[in-house]
């Protein structure tokens, strides 16, 4: 091992940068060069490359997004697309690739793998739905961002004593917002996980209202009521906030707003655990390489940082905590 490339792809986190310092820093440390491959596996078959030294990774742990950039890449799906990327990964003498990102990130890597090239992924989605990993990076600083949100939404809910829909992202998951409602005290919360019943929901802002709540909060995943958004994001179609506030407006009479917070939540300096949690996984991944212990995920498990074997992590899949459903549902409504 004398060479390897890193890069992220898939939706950005916060916390990337961080995870791509620590990458390059702890190669370096041991004698390895590093290349950097911008725009994901879209780089990786244009031979989008650059040479990382110590100083291009400074100044960018209180960075969001990735200084590599991310993308999609329809051609790496293709056969033709992969010998392509392998054609570039031996012209440049590459022998390992990191790849921060998430599931559709480490299919990619993990087909990679199957063509001789070691590959390690590192999860990083604020979705937070990697099977094989208790974290991934990005989710802590997505949740408070959300959570600064609620925050300042409740004062301005409790003034006019309204009732706020905040669709939160997730368009296949409801971490996020399962989190945030449990830490902002939602009273609703709704995830593509779990069917819901509109008419409870709107029975439980009325009776809320009649023990003199001021304001009702009700938290929606993009993905909400089973019916995923087509252009993701919420940024060109009305979501599922849209269909759930007009609902509760009609049903409850009462005065109702709605919030879709987008890829606000993508962005913004890494939290503390981000930056911890992107720092061991980098140099998790790199220590996994010069050992040969590559063509697996890097993880969080009970506090342990662990490694996965890309065929068990990508059959893992990550269940919402329903104690967390239960007892939001208990708190909020009393
Ligand atoms: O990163 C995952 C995610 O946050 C989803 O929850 C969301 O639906 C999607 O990204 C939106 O991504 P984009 O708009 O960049 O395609």
């Amino acid at each position: 091992m004398r060479r390897i490339a890193v890069l992220t792809s898939g939706g950005d986190a916060p916390g990337m940068n961080p995870c791509i310092r620590a990458v390059v820093r702890k190669s370096l440390y041991h004698g390895l060069e590093v290349v950097g491959v911008r725009r994901g596996f879209h780089g990786l078959v244009t031979g989008d490359f650059m040479e990382m030294k110590s100083r291009m990774v400074g100044d960018i742990l209180q960075r969001g997004g990735t200084i590599l950039k991310s993308a999609r890449s329809e051609e790496f799906k293709t056969e033709e697309g992969r010998a392509k990327a392998l054609l570039q990964i031996r012209t440049c003498e590459i022998d390992a690739v990191v790849g921060i990102g998430g599931d559709g990130t480490f299919k990619g890597l993990h087909l990679l793998s199957e063509m001789g090239v070691p590959t390690v992924g590192i999860p990083a989605t604020i979705d937070n739905d990697v099977g094989s990993t208790e974290y991934a990076i990005g989710f802590d600083t997505a949740c408070n961002t959300v959570l600064d949100a609620i925050n300042k939404i409740r004062d301005t809910a409790t003034s006019h004593e309204r009732t706020y829909v905040i669709e939160v992202m997730g368009r296949d998951s409801g971490h996020i917002a399962l989190a945030t409602g449990l830490a902002g005290g939602a009273e609703s919360i709704l995830i593509p996980e779990i069917e819901y019943d509109i008419q409870q929901v709107c029975t439980r802002i009325m009776d809320g209202a009649r023990q003199g709540k001021s304001h009702s909060i009700v938290i929606v995943a993009e993905g909400a009521g089973g019916e995923p958004p087509v252009s993701t994001g919420g940024a060109f179609q009305e979501g599922a906030a849209y269909r759930i506030g007009h609902q509760i407006a009609n049903t409850t009479g009462f005065e109702t707003r709605i919030i879709v917070l987008g890829h606000i939540q993508r962005g913004g300096a890494p939290s503390v655990r981000d930056r911890i949690l992107a720092t061991m996984f980098g140099a998790k991944a790199v220590d996994l390489l010069l050992a040969g212990e590559d063509n697996a995920v890097v993880g969080m498990c009970a506090n342990q940082v662990r490694a996965i074997p890309f065929d068990e992590a990508l059959a893992m899949k990550r269940p919402i905590n329903m104690d967390y459903y239960e007892l939001a549902n208990i708190l909020s409504n009393l």
